[in-house]
C-alpha cells in the first residue's frame, strides 16, 4: 500500500501558507440532494461510518485552513454527480449562502468548488463553516422569537425563504457561546424555494394595504415553519419541542385570523374559497408557490392544487392538535402545561371543546403513514418538473 503521495506519510498533515490542507472527513448530515461531511487533515483518515469519498476523491478537494478552526468547518456537495448547468446552480446557490452569511443568517461560505469532475460528470463542493440545530433540544416557546427575527431579516432583504424545517435550519455558533438568545440562520439556498418576493400582490382591492409586505412574507415563512412541525409532532418527531401544541396552534389561528381582517386589504393566509397571500401573487415564482409546497408537505397533491386543500388540511391539524391536546390533559394534567392560556381550557373537560371555533367540519386527524421532508420535496419536485 505504499502510497506514492510527494510530499506526506500517513501521518503528518500539510502545512501550508496560510494553514493546513484539510479533506472532507465522515458524513455528518444528508437531505434529499446533498451530503454534508466533516473535515480532516489526514488524508488517509478512515470513516467510522460508510466511507462514501475514496482517499482519491477526498485529495482532489482540499482546503487550507486554520487547525484550531478545523472543528468548525464542513464540506457540502451534491449526492450526485452533476451536468454542468446544474454544477453551475449549485455554485449559484452557495454564492447565495455566502451573501446571506454577511448579514447573519447564514453560515459563512469558505469556498466553493464547481470545475471538478469525475467520469460521470461534474462533482461541484464548498466548504462552510458548520452549525446545528436539533429542534428536539428546544420548546417551541424557546425558539419562537430566535425563528422570528430570521424571518423577519431574511424578508428585509427582499427574499421569502419557502423550505423552512429543521433540517435547513441552524444556531450560529458564536465564538463557542451557547447564548440564551440563539442567532438562527438558514442552510440550503436552493433557488427554487428561496427567491425574491418583488411584485407581490397582496391586495386585489386597488387599495393600499395596511400592513408591510415585509411583515407579510415574515407571517407566510411563521406560518410555514409552525404549521410542518405541529404536523410531524406525533408522527415522527415526539420530543420536547412538540409540548407546547397548544402555543403552536394558538399562534396559526392568530395568523390566521390577523389576515382575516378585512380593514388589512389583503387576501386571506389561508381561505376556504379564495386567492391567498400564501399564493404570492405576482411573484416569479421559480418552481412551487409556498400554498402548493405547503400542500406537499402535507401529503396532498401539489399538482391538483386547490387553495381549499391548504384550509382543509391546516384546519384538520389544529383540530387534531388541539383535540390531542385536551386529551392529553387528564394524563399529565399535573405538570409541563404552559400557565397562561391552556389553562381555562383544561378545567372544562366537556366533548364541546371539538367544535373550537376553529373547526366548522371536524374531520379525522391525519393518516399515520409516516411523511418525511425530504420525500415532499421530491414529490413537489417530480410533479413540476
Ligand atoms: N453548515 C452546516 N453545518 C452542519 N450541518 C449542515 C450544514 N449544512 C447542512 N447541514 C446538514 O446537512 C443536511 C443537508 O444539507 P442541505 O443543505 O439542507 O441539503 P439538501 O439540499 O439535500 O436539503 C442538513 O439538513 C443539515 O442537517
Ligand atoms: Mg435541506
Amino acid at each position: 500500500m505504499a502510497s506514492t503521495t510527494r510530499r506526506r506519510n500517513t501521518r503528518s498533515s500539510v502545512k501550508k501558507r496560510g494553514g493546513t490542507e484539510f479533506y472532507p472527513h465522515h458524513l455528518i448530515g444528508i437531505g434529499a440532494h446533498k451530503e454534508v461531511f466533516g473535515v480532516t487533515s489526514n488524508i488517509q483518515a478512515k470513516s467510522v461510518v460508510k466511507p462514501i469519498l475514496t482517499s482519491e476523491d477526498r485529495e482532489k478537494m482540499p482546503i487550507i485552513i486554520d487547525e484550531s478552526d478545523s472543528k468548525n468547518v464542513v464540506m457540502v456537495r451534491p449526492k450526485n454527480s452533476l451536468n454542468s448547468y446544474d454544477a453551475g446552480k449549485f455554485g449559484e446557490e452557495m454564492r447565495l449562502q455566502s451573501r446571506f452569511s454577511e448579514l447573519g443568517l447564514a453560515p459563512k461560505v469558505l469556498k466553493i468548488n464547481t470545475e471538478l469532475k469525475n467520469h460521470e460528470g461534474y462533482t461541484p463542493y464548498a466548504y462552510t463553516y458548520r452549525c446545528n440545530f436539533d429542534i428536539c433540544d428546544y420548546e417551541f416557546k424557546a425558539i419562537q422569537k430566535g425563528l422570528k427575527s430570521l424571518f423577519n431579516a431574511v424578508a428585509a432583504e427582499g427574499y421569502i425563504y419557502t423550505d423552512i424545517k429543521q433540517g435547513n435550519i441552524c444556531i450560529l455558533d458564536e465564538g463557542g457561546r451557547r447564548t440564551k438568545n440563539n442567532k438562527f440562520a438558514f442552510v440550503d439556498f436552493d433557488q427554487d424555494y428561496v427567491y425574491h418576493y418583488k411584485g407581490f400582490n397582496v391586495t386585489n382591492s386597488g387599495n393600499e394595504a395596511y400592513v408591510d409586505t415585509e411583515e407579510i412574507v415574515s407571517d407566510i415563512m411563521e406560518f410555514i415553519f409552525i404549521i410542518i412541525e405541529m404536523k410531524f409532532c406525533g408522527e415522527r418527531l415526539n420530543c420536547v419541542f412538540c409540548k407546547n401544541l397548544t402555543d403552536m396552534a394558538e399562534r396559526l389561528v392568530e395568523l390566521k385570523d390577523k389576515y382575516d381582517n378585512f380593514r388589512l386589504n389583503t387576501y386571506p393566509m389561508i381561505s376556504e374559497n379564495g386567492n391567498t397571500i400564501m399564493e404570492l401573487l405576482g411573484v416569479d415564482i421559480p418552481r412551487v408557490n409556498p400554498a402548493e409546497f405547503l400542500v406537499a408537505y402535507l401529503e396532498l397533491d401539489p399538482y391538483d392544487y386547490e387553495t381549499t386543500m391548504v384550509y382543509q388540511s391546516v384546519m384538520e391539524t389544529l383540530n387534531s392538535v388541539l383535540n390531542r391536546e385536551i386529551k392529553t390533559k387528564s394524563k399529565s394534567k399535573s405538570k409541563s402545561k404552559s400557565k397562561s392560556k391552556t389553562r381555562s381550557k383544561s378545567k372544562s373537560k366537556s366533548p364541546s371543546k371539538t367544535e373550537k371555533k376553529y373547526t366548522p367540519n371536524p374531520i379525522d386527524s391525519p393518516s399515520a403513514k409516516e411523511m418525511t421532508p425530504s420525500g415532499a420535496l421530491r414529490y413537489a419536485w417530480k410533479m413540476r418538473k
